[in-house]
C-alpha cells in the first residue's frame, strides 16, 4: 500500500520536474494543479496515516520536497514567461513613431573658415591645388627667394626631419606656389589652403601647427591693380559688402613690392573694440606682386609674365569671427567645443 503511495508522489515530483508551461494559460493551469485550493498534493498529506511508521518521516519530507518544488517551478516559470512577453511587447513597432532624432556631427570651426575662403576664389576661377606638408628646403625656401642665411630657417622655427638639413615640415603654404609653378605653365591661377608648421612654444595665440590659404595669379599684364581688386572683392564676401581694405607697404622674400592687408574691423564696424584694438582695422593677410626671381627660380619667363600672391592664417580669422580667445581649443577636439558650430556650415 505505502509503496504505492510513494510512486504516486515520486511521478508528480517527475512532472513538476518535467512541466514547461509555453503561455500564461498553461501556467496557470500548472499552478491550479499543484499550488491552487485543491490541488493534487494536498490529499497526499491525508495518506500520511497509512504509511507504516518507519517510513511516515521518509513520506513527509518526500510530501514536502514535492510542495516546494511545485512553488520554486511556478516562480521560475512566471519570471521567465513576464520577461519574455516584455521584450515581445518592446519589440513591436509603432510605425507612426516620430523618427529619433540623428545627432548630426558638426564641421570644424577651421573648416568652416577655409571652405568659405576657397569659395569665394573658386567663383572668379581659382582652383584648389593641394599639395605636400612634407616639403624640401628648395620649394619651401629656396625657390621662394629666402636666401639660406635667413632667420626664418633657422632650427628654432622649422622642423626638419630628423637627421636632415633638406626635408622639413612646411612653414608657409608658399610651398604650393613653387610646386605650381614648376609643373603647370601660365596662365594660373590657384587657392592653397592647407596645414604648416613652426616650431613655436605652444601657448593661448601661438601653436605649432596652423593653416594657411595662399592665393597664386600669374599670367601676362598682371597688375597691382589685379590684387587690390581681388582682395577687396575677397574682404567684401567673406566680411560684409561695406568692408574697406587698406594696403600697408611690408616685406616678404617672395613679394615685391610687398603689402600687408587690413580689413575695417567687422567686428565693431570700425567703431573700435577689443579685436581690432581701438583702430578699426585688423590684419588679415599678407601680398604682393611675385618677385622676378621666384618666377625665374620656377622656370616662368619674367619678362612676359607678371603675377601676384597672397597667404593668410585661417586661425586668427576663425578666433575672430567665433570670439575664441585661445588657439588650442581648436586642436584639442573637445565635444564640448565643437558642437557649439553645428550650425554653421
Ligand atoms: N608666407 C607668408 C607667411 O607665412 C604669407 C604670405 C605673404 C604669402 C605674402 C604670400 C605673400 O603669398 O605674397 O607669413
Amino acid at each position: 500500500m505505502s509503496s504505492e503511495i510513494f510512486g504516486k508522489a515520486n511521478k508528480l515530483l517527475e512532472e513538476i520536474k518535467a512541466n514547461l508551461p509555453k503561455s500564461k494559460e498553461e501556467l496557470e493551469a500548472f499552478r491550479i494543479r499543484f499550488l491552487g485550493t485543491k490541488n493534487i498534493i494536498r490529499p497526499l498529506f491525508s495518506e500520511i496515516k497509512n504509511i507504516e511508521n518507519t517510513r511516515k518521516k521518509e513520506f513527509g519530507q518526500l510530501l514536502n520536497q514535492l510542495k516546494s518544488n511545485a512553488e520554486s517551478k511556478f516562480n521560475e516559470l512566471k519570471a521567465g514567461l513576464e520577461a519574455a512577453t516584455e521584450s515581445q511587447e518592446g519589440e513591436e513597432l509603432d510605425l507612426f513613431a516620430p523618427a529619433e532624432p540623428i545627432a548630426l556631427g558638426s564641421r570644424h570651426p577651421i573648416s568652416i573658415t577655409l571652405n568659405k575662403i576657397v569659395d569665394i576664389f573658386a567663383r572668379i576661377g581659382f582652383t584648389v591645388a593641394e599639395e605636400r606638408e612634407i616639403e624640401d628646403d628648395w620649394h619651401n625656401f629656396t625657390a621662394m627667394n629666402t636666401p639660406e642665411d635667413h632667420p626664418a630657417r633657422d632650427m628654432q622655427d622649422t622642423f626638419y626631419l630628423k637627421n636632415s638639413t633638406e626635408m622639413l615640415l612646411r612653414t608657409h603654404t608658399s610651398s604650393v606656389q613653387a610646386r605650381v609653378m614648376t609643373s603647370v605653365r601660365p596662365p594660373i591661377r590657384i587657392i592653397a589652403p592647407g596645414r604648416v608648421y613652426r616650431n613655436e612654444t605652444i601657448s593661448a595665440r601661438a601653436h605649432c601647427q596652423f593653416h594657411q590659404v595662399e592665393g597664386l595669379y600669374v599670367d601676362e599684364n598682371v597688375s597691382f591693380a589685379d590684387l587690390k581688386q581681388t582682395l577687396t572683392y575677397f574682404a567684401k564676401e567673406l566680411y560684409g559688402p561695406n568692408t574697406k581694405i587698406r594696403l600697408r607697404p611690408s616685406f616678404f622674400p617672395f613679394t615685391e613690392p610687398s603689402a600687408e592687408m587690413d580689413v575695417s574691423c567687422f567686428i565693431c564696424d570700425a567703431e573700435g573694440c577689443n579685436v581690432c584694438k581701438y583702430t578699426g582695422w585688423v590684419e588679415v593677410l599678407g601680398c604682393g606682386m611675385i618677385d622676378p626671381a621666384v618666377l625665374e627660380n620656377c622656370g616662368i619667363d619674367s619678362t612676359k609674365y607678371t603675377g601676384f600672391a597672397f597667404g593668410m592664417g585661417i586661425e586668427r580669422q576663425a578666433m575672430m569671427k567665433y570670439r575664441i580667445n585661445d588657439i588650442r581649443l581648436l586642436f584639442e577636439n573637445d565635444a564640448r567645443f565643437l558642437k557649439q558650430f553645428t550650425s554653421a556650415i
